[in-house]
């Protein structure tokens, strides 16, 4: 079962953003499956990294889509995008040292960080955003 599925209270109204969030969203489920079938270091490796590389392409596109319409509040958000892939790099090097197991705790932290920073923080720069004509 899915941990978390899209809904359109996600939507931010600029669809090349959905569909990454999309994205983000199905990682973060075949991480989940990976875990509940118990695959090996390896597997869990290997969807984690491409998670964390995903992360970092998406965060990169909303960064240069808020600095080439000068949002106001680019600085905040992309400090919480540094914050979330130094975080999920450490996850991986922990996971990697045998510091840590992908957990149901893993789990939730990923989910909720998603939920709460589409929720919160993406969402505050949608009506900015469609105030420039990026939809
Ligand atoms: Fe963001
Ligand atoms: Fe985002």
């Amino acid at each position: 079962m899915a941990l978390l599925t899209w809904q359109e209270k996600y939507s931010v109204g600029i669809k090349e953003i959905d569909n990454q969030h999309k994205q983000l969203i199905d990682m973060i489920n075949e991480l989940n499956d990976a875990m509940l079938a118990k695959r090996g270091k390896e597997v869990l490796m290997s969807v984690l990294n491409k998670l964390a590389a995903y992360c970092v392409t998406h965060f990169t596109n909303e960064e240069k889509m808020m600095s080439t319409h000068d949002y106001p509040d680019f600085a905040e958000h992309k400090e919480k995008h540094n914050k979330m892939t130094a975080k999920v790099k450490s996850l991986i090097v922990d996971v990697q040292n045998g510091k840590l197991t992908v957990s149901i705790d893993v789990m939730n932290f990923l989910k909720d960080w998603l939920d709460k920073h589409i929720m919160g923080t993406d969402k505050k720069y949608a009506p900015y955003m469609h105030s420039k004509g990026v939809k």
